[in-house]
């Protein structure tokens, strides 16, 4: 059982590696996956080739401002309840819950309790959760009770990327994030520059778990608007991220 959060500066590669995540666990049978995209410009749906009926923040906009169209007979819990369900797509191997916007000043509090009461309850019954998730971390930092058991960090070979990476501990502390394990990712980086960044990388105080090399074949993917799952055996993305999974989710199976 695991649940692995992913975050980093914009653009390093959250989403790719959150969805080979999904990709190395549906390979092993290590099925359904709980998917959860907590980046409020949504793309996960793209990357696993499955449409988003609709997001949980639509949900609770077109239902839970009001009393109004809830069903005679059925408590707001329960609307609120279906709502969500109604939120969750269902691909091959994994089920897909998108966030879409965050809550914003309107409060609904009401509906936001039974959101993250529904999701706690819903990631028990899968036995590994993968969320992307935007810079903020907000919807992390609002999980009631299960943990995080390992947070991924991903950055690109750039400075602004390693400096954002910094600010994912700085915000995880300070938002009471209860992460088991941190871990970090270097994307898009040969082992040389991996290896001229080390004084940088060390002083994030974040172990390096995985250099994962440029893969044409994820533009290409992107461009043909094919699911990242198909991706190869013997890409170098999928080898490139092939360790990091093993390690990950050998430890917590
Ligand atoms: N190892 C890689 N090799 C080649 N291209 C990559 C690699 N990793 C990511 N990319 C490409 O970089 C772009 C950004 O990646 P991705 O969408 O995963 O980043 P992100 O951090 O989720 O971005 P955002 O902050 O916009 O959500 C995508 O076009 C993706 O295909
Ligand atoms: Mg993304």
């Amino acid at each position: 059982m695991a649940t692995v959060a992913v975050a980093g500066k914009g653009g390093t590669g959250k989403t790719t590696i959150a969805s080979l995540a999904v990709r190395y666990l549906i390979s092993k049978g290590e099925t359904p996956v709980l998917v959860v995209d907590a980046d409020p410009n949504a793309n996960m749906g793209q990357t696993l080739g499955i449409p988003v009926p609709i997001t949980v923040g639509a949900a609770r906009e077109q239902g839970f401002a009001g009393d109004r169209d809830i069903p005679g007979g059925m408590t707001k819990d329960q609307y609120v309840e279906y709502k969500m369900q109604e939120a969750l797509a269902e691909g091959d191997g994994f089920d897909l819950l998108t966030m879409g916007r965050p809550e914003g000043a309107g409060c609904y509090c009401f509906a936001n309790n039974i959101i993250r009461r529904y999701m706690d309850e819903l990631a028990g019954d899968y036995p590994h959760v993968i969320m992307d998730n935007e810079a903020g971390l907000e919807h992390l930092s609002r999980r009631t009770t299960r943990r995080t058991d390992v947070l991924l960090v991903v950055s690109d070979a750039g400075v602004r990327g390693l400096g954002a990476a910094r600010n994912v501990l700085d915000l995880a502390a300070e938002m009471k994030v209860d992460v088991g394990e941190y871990m970090f990712v270097l994307n898009r980086a040969t082992p040389e520059a991996a290896a001229a960044l080390m004084p940088e990388i060390e002083r994030l105080e974040l172990p390096l778990v995985a250099t994962v090399p440029e893969d044409a074949g994820l533009f290409d993917a992107e461009v043909a608007g094919r699911s990242l799952i198909g991706m190869p055996e013997g890409s170098p993305a999928v080898d490139g991220t092939t360790p990091l999974f093993d390690k990950i989710f050998a430890a917590q199976t």
